[in-house]
């Protein structure tokens, strides 16, 4: 079988979560490895066992010297945009961690170079690929409860990083936000269309800027997303996946982000408050690979399918479009819309 010739750019922290997920796939291989920091790319080759035909700090010249065609950009967000672009001006398709980039100019840049270059560039939205989104997914699909007016979401989870996060602006919207707005599209199938939006960086907050957020997002039709978050609140912690709502005309449905879905369908009545009956919940939905894996896989039977994943930048764009706006009413002050062209 012909493998997939893989450069991995940035050997951080978040490469466990590929190299783990690659160790059950017989179809790639793994020729070079990029990153700033030498010792990164020490530390990989010690971790992983691997034998790259070319390292260092220069993509390009990686890719030329390794034969790579396939990048895995993990590199911090600021260097998405320079990463992608290489790969894709070296002829490789890109595979990279979120978020796509840090301004809404650069994503359109990216998804650009992909389309001229004839080239796939996916980006890892990995909630996607766990079983009890899906299943989540699907209770509010299934329930038959008239339209899905409203969908909540609270993010509390105070998480002692340091490293970039510790430094960069609009932590939450940009680093963490990317994840549960992408799951607002994923659960409603709704696109953006506005968001009215701000941070703001806590007393006693342990980041430099923005650990804490809310933004309240009109989507397509009609649908209202309200957002609340904190990455420096200590205890009474959610799921990293969010603690959620789904109101529907005639019912409504929460998930916890782990395992609990439940919800209630009106049932009639003539008082202040009408009855409610339990709404059946589908069963969790059996999946091979999850989170990091799905997505990979995905993208890698994409690429000799001649098929979109899902993730695909010319979709995720609209994901990054809510972050990007959301830091622009931060910064304003002002609602900001989200072009539909994007
Ligand atoms: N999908 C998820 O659930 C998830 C979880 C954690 C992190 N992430 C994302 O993964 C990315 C990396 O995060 P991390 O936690 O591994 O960070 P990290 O700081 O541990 O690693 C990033 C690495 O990139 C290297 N780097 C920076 N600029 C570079 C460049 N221009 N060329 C080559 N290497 C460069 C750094 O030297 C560092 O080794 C971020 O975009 C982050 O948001 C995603």
């Amino acid at each position: 079988m012909d493998k997939r010739k893989i450069v991995f750019a940035g050997c951080g922290g978040i490469t466990g979560a590929w190299m783990n997920a690659l160790s059950a796939f017989d179809d790639v291989e793994v020729v070079g490895l990029c990153d700033l920091d030498p010792e990164r790319i020490a530390a990989f080759e010690e971790r992983w066992k691997v034998a790259p035909a070319a390292k260092g700090k220069d993509l390009e010249r990686v890719i030329r010297d390794s034969g790579a065609d396939t990048v895995f950009d993990c590199t911090i967000p600021e260097a998405h945009p320079l990463v992608t672009l290489t790969a894709l001006e070296c002829g490789c398709d890109v595979l990279g961690e979120k978020p796509m980039a840090p301004s809404i100019a650069e994503a359109k840049s990216m998804a650009a170079a992909a389309k001229k270059a004839g080239k796939t560039y996916a980006v890892i939205q990995n909630r996607r690929y766990q079983p009890a989104i899906r299943r989540f997914r699907r209770a509010i699909a299934e329930a038959d409860l008239g339209a899905l007016t409203t969908l909540d979401v609270d993010f509390y989870i105070g998480a002692h990083f340091g490293g970039f996060r510790a430094e960069m602006d609009h932590v939450l919207l940009l680093d963490m936000a990317i994840h549960t707005f992408d799951q607002a599209r994923y659960l409603s199938g709704a696109d953006p269309v506005s968001v009215f939006a701000a941070d703001w960086n806590p007393s006693g907050s342990w980041y430099r800027h923005g650990a804490a957020a809310v933004a309240f997002f009109e989507m397509s039709n009609g649908l209202r997303f309200t957002y609340r978050g904190s990455w420096c609140s200590e205890g009474l912690n959610t799921s990293w996946e969010g603690d959620w709502r789904a109101v529907c005309e005639q019912g409504s449905i929460a998930w916890d982000g782990a395992g609990d879905v439940h919800g209630e369908r009106e049932a009639g009545g003539e008082s202040l408050i009408h009855d409610f009956a339990p709404l059946p919940i589908p069963d969790e939905e059996q999946l091979e690979l999850t989170g990091h894996g799905g997505v990979i896989r995905e993208f890698l039977d994409s690429l000799r399918n001649g098929t979109k994943p899902m993730t695909d930048c010319s979709d995720n764009i609209r994901s990054i479009a809510m972050v990007l706006a959301a830091v622009e009413s931060a910064e304003t002050g002002r609602p900001v819309e989200i072009a539909k062209e994007i």
